[in-house]
């Protein structure tokens, strides 16, 4: 039998199965891209239906750029509407509920259109207009993706908050956007508990902008709703079916997704629609190789962009069925995913390393259940992944025969960037690839100079790539200081905020987070907006948080605090979580007399770092308190015991 992935040492190449079925199966795709890139990008945006074609295709003034100018798209109905002439019957949605005793359900691209048209209309008679913010503080039920089709369906903005975000959270995006309608629902089931959001969400909302709450029933009891909360399925009802899908112009807000940055404040990116939606579809289409018969599943929560685009957008876009599931991957057991696989004949499975790190913990005694048969492809995202999670994942999920794809991007870029593509490859463990067709990305140097081979800060070359960000909403400056500033300069380049490894081949290996940010379990988590969190306590007068390597996700934040008392370590750990969320929980916490800093104050985390890590400290001359070190060195040390 003709082998499906062929390995030759430490690389891996697709077989000629798997080229026979590729969209592309051929170098000459990036070849030809690099010559004209935003051809490349056109003839995409051509397999889309666009109301009135664009009348230039790109336009660049750094730090700002544009694409498809004067074009004017729907990415709703391009979603849905596109697909009814021929695959109206066709599963669009696959829901999973957690409680077993809930079966599954289906919903066609005719059941979505309506739903989404009455929605739509709902949104309307509640006053929302082209332009308005809607915040979205739902969990993976299919009513999410419902209200973000929408929106984008009348050109609102959406702005997806993660439901297990914490109230204050949710407070802090809604005072950043002005939203004035919510949509959340009652609560979720989580490992077969009840988790209500009331309380959470009339929290959040006090002193803010928000009008009305708009609640989607998830529980069986109808619970008590205040003045200005309604239930969705009670205002559905008097609404009509019918929502025209109007045309916007390309460069309109699609929507704005939150993600933490070097300040204490999360920063709203600005996702825009019809580049965007190009590069949703296509970059969807290309890496896991959509035909029409395939089931995708993304297990990202909605809350974060990778839901947003290979959850939502980029499978409706193809046509495609796209899995959405309440709950956790390891509940009732950790064969959940795999049962799900088998079930619903998943083709492509997307994953973030600490999940398959978790996977290869429980053992392939649970893969080994289910028949997997149906995987063709292999995703993963958000964080490195190592050589042996990498080959763990091949072997006992792929079983040899998918090629995984290693995907590099970010919230800000809205799509993949960096990948190998499955017809072409290499596969290559703990390697991303090469630049997506029709982009280019590069390392610069300390000094602010492009090199072409090396170790250095990933950045990403002009035309910059349709779906990425256009601005941070409301303050231009900190978008432009964040991504196009190095040395004081400005940059003619997208900076990403990553270090990497370029070769000759332009195959890039990514190594991680040059600033302070951390990617715990693959979430990105500000170590500026934890130390923010903490210093809210009266005793506290500074803290430092930096993140440590660990064996399953990744990185794990740990805090240093120098207080005037004695405190309990749970009361920083409220603190975190009250204003962030149980994900950025820290994992160890450290009290001391003293932090290591600069002549200027400026607190040294990376002598914490490696302090954590038991290596070398080198250079101390800068520090104006070297005590410090020794001290905090022993208490590490005396934890470690
Ligand atoms: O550091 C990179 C890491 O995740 C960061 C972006 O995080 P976020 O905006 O939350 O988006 C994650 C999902 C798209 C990047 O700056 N990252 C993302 N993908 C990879 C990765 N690191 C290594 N390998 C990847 N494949």
């Amino acid at each position: 039998m003709q082998k499906k992935v062929i390995k030759k040492g430490r690389i891996y190449w697709p077989g000629k199965e798997i080229k026979k079925n590729a969209w592309v199966n051929s170098d000459k795709i990036y070849s030809k891209a690099d010559k004209n890139p935003i051809k490349f990008w056109e003839d995409c945006a051509k397999e889309l239906e666009w109301k009135i074609k664009w009348k230039k295709s790109y336009k660049e003034k750094i730090p700002f750029f544009k694409w498809f100018i004067g074009g004017k798209i729907n990415i709703c109905y391009n979603a849905i509407d596109r697909h009814l002439k021929n695959k109206s019957d066709k599963t669009a949605l696959i829901w999973i509920p957690e409680p077993v005793n809930e079966k599954p359900i289906k919903i066609t691209y005719k059941e979505l259109h309506k739903q989404v048209c009455k929605t739509a209309n709902l949104l309307k008679k509640f006053k929302v207009k082209k332009g308005d913010v809607v915040s979205i503080y739902l969990p993976m039920i299919p009513e999410v993706v419902i209200f973000m089709l929408a929106c984008a369906r009348i050109g609102a903005i959406h702005s997806v908050v993660f439901s297990a975000f914490s109230s204050d959270a949710l407070k802090t995006r809604i005072k950043d956007n002005k939203a004035k309608l919510l949509i959340t629902a009652d609560g979720y089931y989580r490992k077969d508990k009840q988790e209500d959001l009331k309380k959470k969400i009339r929290e959040a909302i006090k002193k803010t902008s928000i009008k009305n709450t708009i609640f989607v029933k998830r529980f069986d009891k109808r619970a008590k709703l205040n003045k200005k909360e309604f239930w969705y399925d009670e205002e559905l009802k008097q609404v009509k079916e019918e929502c025209l899908a109007k045309a916007f112009d390309s460069e309109t807000p699609l929507f704005l997704l939150y993600t933490s940055g070097t300040t204490g404040k999360p920063k709203g990116i600005v996702h825009e629609t019809g580049g965007y939606a190009v590069q949703a579809y296509k970059s969807t289409q290309l890496n896991f190789n959509i035909h029409d018969d395939d089931v995708m599943w993304c297990t990202a929560d909605v809350g974060w962009v990778t839901g947003h685009t290979y959850m939502c957008y980029g499978p409706l876009l193809n046509g495609s069925t796209s899995i959405i599931y309440e709950g956790m991957i390891n509940f009732p057991n950790p064969g959940r995913c795999w049962k799900i696989v088998q079930e619903h004949k998943v083709s492509v499975f997307y994953t973030a390393p600490t999940a398959i790190r978790m996977f290869k913990l429980w053992g392939e005694k649970w893969p080994e259940k289910y028949n997997l048969k149906s995987l063709k492809i292999l995703g993963t995202v958000g964080e490195p992944i190592d050589y042996s999670t990498w080959e763990w994942y091949f072997k006992h999920i792929g079983h040899k025969k998918c090629p995984v794809i290693d995907t590099w991007w970010q919230t800000e870029t809205g799509a993949t960037l960096i990948n190998s593509l499955p017809g072409i490859g290499p596969f290559i463990p703990s390697v991303s690839g090469k630049s997506f067709p029709g982009t280019k990305h590069t390392i610069m140097n300390e000094q602010g100079k492009l090199i072409k081979k090396g170790e250095g800060y990933l950045v990403q070359l002009s035309p910059f790539a349709p779906g990425m960000l256009r601005t941070i909403w409301k303050n231009k400056k900190a978008y432009k200081e964040k991504y196009w500033i190095f040395n004081n300069k400005l940059k003619q380049f997208y900076i990403t905020g990553d270090a990497a490894e370029i070769d000759k081949k332009g195959y890039i290996r990514i190594l991680g987070r040059t600033d302070d940010v951390m990617k715990v379990a693959g979430h990105r988590i500000s170590t500026a907006e934890m130390e923010d969190a903490i210093i809210n306590h009266k005793s506290i007068s500074e803290a430092a948080v930096v993140s440590k390597p660990d064996k399953i996700k990744g990185e794990v934040p740990i805090a240093f605090v120098k207080s005037n008392q004695k405190i309990n370590e749970n009361e920083i750990i409220k603190l975190v979580v009250d204003k962030i969320g149980p994900i950025a929980r820290p994992s160890e916490i450290y009290f001391v007399n003293d932090l290591p800093k600069t002549r200027s104050g400026k607190i040294m985390r990376r002598v914490l770092k490696t302090l954590l890590k038991n290596e070398e400290l080198g250079e101390l001359s800068t520090l104006v308190n070297p005590e410090s070190v020794e001290e905090i060195k022993n208490a590490i040390n005396s934890k470690k015991i």
